[in-house]
């Protein structure tokens, strides 16, 4: 892969980028929803199967950056079997976290882009309930 990164970036992050986990379509998902940063077009696809108020599978398509295609792939191992209330209140630091780098505000709106489409679907599948 044609990247210069420095030699104290996260492992794990390109490890998912190029593994991602939870990849690909969910037969019988209760919601799909895409979304798309702006500025460059990326986007991921989210899809998720509810179990009351659990999420008990969930899973993500996409294309785009590297940091948003891993933080998709660390949501879904973070979030599958989890209480929407608690998926709700993942916050920016936690991404931060999750990621295990400080981000610019351009990387950080990468990074966001799969809460930010999980907290819609979420949204999306209580407003029908
Ligand atoms: Fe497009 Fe990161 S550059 S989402």
């Amino acid at each position: 892969m044609g990247i210069h990164l420095p030699e104290d970036f996260p492992k794990h992050i390109i490890e998912h980028y190029r593994r991602p986990r939870n990849y690909g379509e969910i037969e019988g998902a209760n919601v799909i929803v895409k979304d798309s940063n702006r500025l460059c077009g990326d986007y991921v696809e989210i899809y998720l199967k509810f179990e009351g108020k659990r999420i008990s599978d969930i899973s993500f398509k996409g294309q785009g950056c590297m940091m948003s295609q891993a933080s998709a792939s660390m949501l879904t191992e973070l979030i599958k079997g989890k209480e929407v209330d608690e998926v709700l209140k993942i916050t920016k630091n936690d991404i931060t976290k999750m990621l295990g780098l400080e981000l610019d505000p351009v990387r950080m709106k990468c990074a966001m882009l799969p809460l930010v489409a999980i907290r819609k679907g979420i949204e999306t599948y209580l407003s029908k309930r």
